[in-house]
């Protein structure tokens, strides 16, 4: 299977298919953002601005990394991409070594045109760095797309589980240590939704990330999209649940280095999950899976859902009696 019709097989199964966890959950269910009835805020004056990587975002929201290659994959970036500037957030692309390695890719991944002003981030494989690739290649990869930065996904399970997959991470560490400083753009690090725990947030301290991406357990199982693209069916039912759920990986990874920028994603659902994921340590959110099914539709169809997120988030926000998301940095989540 060519890369670019395995992206588009990714795509199918994650339209068609059942690809959350079953059994694993986010974590976030069991903590509860304090109610307060007496909160002292107007609704209308709840303030979501902040600002990421250096962009002005209208709430700490981004499109997770999906898609690119195909024909399709370009059309839901276009969607994705104006719904993002029509809103004011952020955007993460797929990754795009389908487009360095085929340049006729590069079209499902120039979304510029239609988001001019959108903290955008690129992506490629860290497993990349053991085929050959350098700082040079992941420079090119952000300015090829005008983006603001590059987010670098590891992904030893789902690897594991592809057929062909990469399947050497040794000596990654300190290769990133090498590679990261010399691409000359601000690079991150995310999982795919297996989760980063404190101790990879650890050892990779000294890397110079200028964020991380812990990417959990409870939304979207890579190993299972594998399992179900390439047999039809689940054929590893206990490693398809394997994973950090997110709110743990947030709470180990903001312990491990308290002053890296974090977001938070996998099975971020809506936007109480997204003030939870705040006030357990994250800068920003990034939700992938509910807005592919939009995506392929229209622009329109992708902002319903995040208007969605916004207005979850402020109502969660004017709910806890909190004005700036400051405020829900600070404060303290009541576990179940
Ligand atoms: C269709 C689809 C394609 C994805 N492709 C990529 C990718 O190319 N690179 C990457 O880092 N993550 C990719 N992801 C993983 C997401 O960025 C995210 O980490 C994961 O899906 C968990 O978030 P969710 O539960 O909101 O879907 C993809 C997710 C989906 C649904």
């Amino acid at each position: 299977m060519s890369l670019r019709q395995r992206k588009h097989r990714h795509i199918e199964v994650c339209l068609e298919g059942d690809v959350e966890y079953a059994r694993r959950t986010t974590g976030f269910e069991r903590y509860d953002l304090p109610y307060r009835a007496l909160p002292e805020t107007r609704l209308d004056a709840i303030d979501t601005r902040t600002r990421f990587l250096g962009r002005e975002l209208s709430a700490p929201l981004l499109v997770g990394a999906m898609t690119g290659g195909s024909q399709l994959s370009g059309l839901i970036n276009r969607n994705l991409a104006r719904a993002a500037q029509r809103l004011g957030l952020g955007m993460m692309l797929g990754s795009q070594r389908v487009m360095l390695e085929d340049p006729a890719a590069r079209a499902s991944f120039a979304v510029r045109r239609d988001a001019p002003d959108i903290l955008l981030i690129g992506n490629l494989g860290v497993a990349q760095l053991n085929r050959g690739y350098g700082a040079e290649r992941l420079r090119e990869a952000v300015e090829l797309v005008g983006a603001d930065a590059l987010a670098l996904h590891t992904n030893p399970l789902q690897e594991a589980l592809q057929l062909g997959g990469d399947v050497d991470f040794t000596g990654l560490v300190a290769r990133l240590g090498e590679v990261v400083p010399a691409v000359g753009h601000p690079v991150l690090l995310k999982e795919v939704g297996h989760g980063l725990s404190g101790a990879v947030a650890a050892s990779v301290r000294e890397v110079g990330f200028a964020a991380l991406d812990v990417a959990g357990a409870g939304g979207t199982s890579w190993a299972k999209v594998e399992d179900l693209a390439n047999h039809g069916e689940v054929r590893h039912p206990d490693l398809v649940e394997w994973g950090i759920p997110t709110a743990e990986a947030l709470l180990e990874v903001r312990h491990a280095v308290p002053a890296m920028p974090l977001i938070a994603s996998g099975g971020i659902r809506s936007g109480l999950d997204v003030a939870k994921a705040l006030a357990l340590g994250a800068q920003v959110a990034a939700v992938a899976l509910p807005l592919l099914a939009p995506a392929t539709e229209s622009a329109e169809a992708v902002e319903a859902v995040l208007a969605r997120f916004v207005t979850e988030l402020r109502v969660a926000m004017h709910g806890a009696g909190v004005e700036r998301l400051e405020g829900l940095s600070a404060l303290e989540l009541r576990a179940r």
